[in-house]
């Protein structure tokens, strides 16, 4: 297992290569709607990635953000946004995950967030910790009153704004900012890092935190949707994610703004 982290680490350094080299015109799309945005290196880091990760385990199937499903019901799959943050990359800001997460039976084993603009590694093996750039990672332990708080905005799904907001208001008021960084696979890292203390998102899709959870959960942080219900890989979810100083009272901020499950 750890030759075939270090090759996956591998893999997406490569892969880092392809987002630095990113020409003026990106070839900008849009998917789902006007801010459901793509460009071509989406798609170009999955095919890459997709090629090399499933060299390394062909019995593996692969669940990635820019295609369809290629046999994500086996035991292993790998779970891989190739570009987190895509409206980042296309504005220029820096703030930009290449995330390979690889699950077992619905458990994720294995993770990889990389920052291409950053040169930031972030790794972590179950049961074995979680790094950057190999220098080991924790958690803080500082309380909600003393921490930054992170936030999506669920940007696909317009009608949960005021929910988010809602929730985002209170984490002001409760701490001592609030951050939108733009990648979830970043936001998790960081709080893994111990650089802000927890983070939340009312909608997100597996590939945007499969890695990163598991990277948190390493570094000694709770995550969970935003019930406090265990997070699924097969579907959509809500994410809460904090040091465990902070997660408690952050699911009782959710809960008093009236947060149901979409
Ligand atoms: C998005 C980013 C963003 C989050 C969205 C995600 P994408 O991923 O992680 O921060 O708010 O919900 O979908 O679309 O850039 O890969």
């Amino acid at each position: 297992m750890e030759q075939l982290h270090q090759s996956i680490c591998d893999a997406v350094r490569e892969a880092g290569a392809i987002v630095r080299s990113a020409d003026e015109d990106k070839g900008v799309k849009e998917k789902s709607g006007h801010q459901d945005l793509v460009t071509r290196y989406d798609g170009a880091v999955q095919r890459f990635l997709e090629e090399r990760l499933l060299s390394l385990l062909p019995e593996a199937g692969f669940l990635g953000e820019e295609d369809a499903p290629n046999h994500a019901e086996r035991e292993w799959v790998f779970i891989v946004d190739p570009i987190d943050g895509t409206t980042n990359f296309i504005k220029g800001i820096p703030i930009v995950g290449i995330s390979v997460g690889l699950a077992r039976n619905g458990q994720m084993e294995q993770g990889v967030v990389y920052n291409p603009y950053t040169d930031e590694l972030f790794t972590a093996r179950r049961g074995h910790g979680a790094f950057c750039n190999g220098r080991p990672i924790s958690v803080s332990n500082h309380p909600l009153a003393d921490g930054i708080s992170f936030f999506g905005t669920s940007l696909y799904y317009p009608e949960l704004g005021d929910r988010s907001f809602a929730i985002a208001k209170k984490l002001f008021e409760s701490s001592l900012d609030v951050r939108r960084l733009g990648a979830a696979s970043l936001d998790l890292c960081y709080v893994a890092a111990g650089r802000g203390e927890c983070y939340f998102e009312c909608v997100l899709s597996p590939w945007d935190y499969a890695a990163g959870s598991l990277i948190l959960e390493e570094a000694g942080g709770i995550v969970t949707d935003m019930t406090g219900a265990p997070l699924r890989f097969d579907r959509k979810c809500s994410l809460a994610a904090a040091n465990a100083a902070s997660h408690r009272q952050l699911l009782e901020i959710i809960a008093a703004c009236g947060y149901t499950q979409k």
